[in-house]
């Protein structure tokens, strides 16, 4: 049975009285209404135990763990972040905002689909019992192999050092942030964790929802992760120690670059995120079709991270490579891509244009690009017949 079945069997189980079991669905699709209404307009009047309801919790496991999990297992299956993953034997992972364990599922999800024999040890952490009840249930359900244990308790940058467990060679913080106010304690729980928690070879992935908003409160913290002395957006209150500020984390994804993002600065009103297609599960159409969503793609934006400062770039650079970072824009006569370089220090955004009347064998893989896609030309602002287009990674598959 695949997992979204198994979450709507605990839920219905576990959340609805029995006088209701006749339409489980269309009784809980009120609390996926719910808290799907809660996230996005009403966000900043959500109480913080927003996990204390019932019907937020049955809410977010029916429908928001389906949608989050897909996300996190991308990121996961991303060759270069795969590759560095599997030479470990075994994985200790630390879940911090963990919800009803959504990383957990998408890790030991991730580890089962690489039929890895080693030990599989997950430490989820929230400040919400209630859902972390739901996390252990949900684990000893779906993945009674793995080691999952849970704590709970409210994360700031001070806190985590007595956590135990770890070095950590994977830390997820999916959704997260954007529940933590003070960009101040963003950024120093973040620069804690990947210099105080993460394995040399690990991997922290932050995952958050696409609004503009939490999206470039990541962007703002993208910069002062790699500059933390420079960017004006730093708080010089901020808890860095010397040495702290020696070891500046590595990006791993989406840039190609180790410098600061070219999308934040020009204008206020863009923000770096991702579209992924996937093949909706039956349950999530329908429970859009009752409460008037529509997940037809999922939309997040993400930074993964390591703490080495001796990466190298992944790709073998023939041509200049770039991050597809805005869906194809068509107009009249022409389409336009804005690329983000893969050079030391970006300083903008290309835009590349390919009229159509130059459309060729050499840049057919234009037709077929999205946001995401890792590509390559010698183009940099007009893509002519003769210039050569190519994706060389593309984000739908990997
Ligand atoms: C939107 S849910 C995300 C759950 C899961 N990670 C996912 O992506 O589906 C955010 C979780 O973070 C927890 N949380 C928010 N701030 C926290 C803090 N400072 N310490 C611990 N947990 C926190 C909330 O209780 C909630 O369970």
């Amino acid at each position: 049975m695949d997992l979204t079945a198994q979450i709507y069997q605990y839920v219905v189980a576990h959340y609805l009285p029995p006088r209701l079991q006749k339409r489980p669905l269309q009784a809980l699709a009120k609390g996926a209404a719910l808290v799907s209404a809660a996230f996005t307009s009403e966000r900043r009047t959500l109480p913080i135990h927003y996990f204390n309801r019932p019907d937020y919790r049955s809410g977010y496991l029916l429908y928001f763990v389906a949608v989050n999990l897909p996300k996190i297992l991308h990121c996961l299956s991303m060759s270069h972040i795969a590759a560095r993953l599997l030479r470990q034997p075994s994985l200790r992972v630390l879940d911090l905002g963990c919800g009803p364990g959504t990383g957990a599922l998408a890790m030991a999800a991730w580890w089962q689909g690489h039929h890895q024999q080693g030990t599989l040890t997950i430490l989820g952490v929230d400040q919400n019992r209630k859902i972390l009840e739901d996390a252990r249930n949900l684990m000893a359900r779906c993945f009674p192999q793995v080691s999952h244990t849970t704590v709970p308790r409210t994360i700031t940058a001070n806190t985590l050092p007595s956590l135990r467990g770890g070095p950590f060679d994977v830390i997820l913080c999916a959704n997260l942030l954007n529940e933590i106010p003070s960009e101040r304690e963003r950024l120093g729980l973040v620069s804690t964790l990947v210099q105080q928690h993460l394995t040399d070879h690990g991997i922290s992935l932050i995952l958050e929802p696409a609004l503009r908003q939490p999206t470039r409160a990541l962007m703002v913290l993208h910069d002062q992760l790699l500059a933390p002395h420079t960017t004006p957006h730093t708080d010089p209150r901020s808890p860095r120690s010397p040495r702290s500020l020696a070891r500046i984390p590595h990006i791993l994804a989406p840039c190609l670059h180790q410098a600061a993002c070219p999308m934040l600065r020009p204008s206020r009103r863009d923000w770096c995120h991702a579209y992924l297609d996937w093949e909706r599960p039956p349950l999530i159409a329908k429970l859009d079709h009752l409460i008037g969503n529509r997940k037809e793609y999922l939309k997040f934006s993400y930074l993964i991270l390591s703490n080495r400062g001796s990466e190298t770039s992944r790709l073998n650079q023939h041509l200049p490579q770039y991050r597809v970072v805005s869906a194809p824009l068509r107009s009249k006569g022409k389409t336009e891509l804005l690329l983000c370089p893969a050079t030391a220090a970006p300083e903008a955004l290309t835009r590349l244009t390919r009229l159509d009347r130059d459309r060729s064998s050499a840049n057919a893989e234009f037709d077929r690009v999205l946001r995401g896609d890792i590509v390559e030309t010698m183009a940099t602002t007009r893509l002519t017949a003769d210039t050569d287009f190519r994706i060389i990674q593309s984000f739908r598959v990997l």
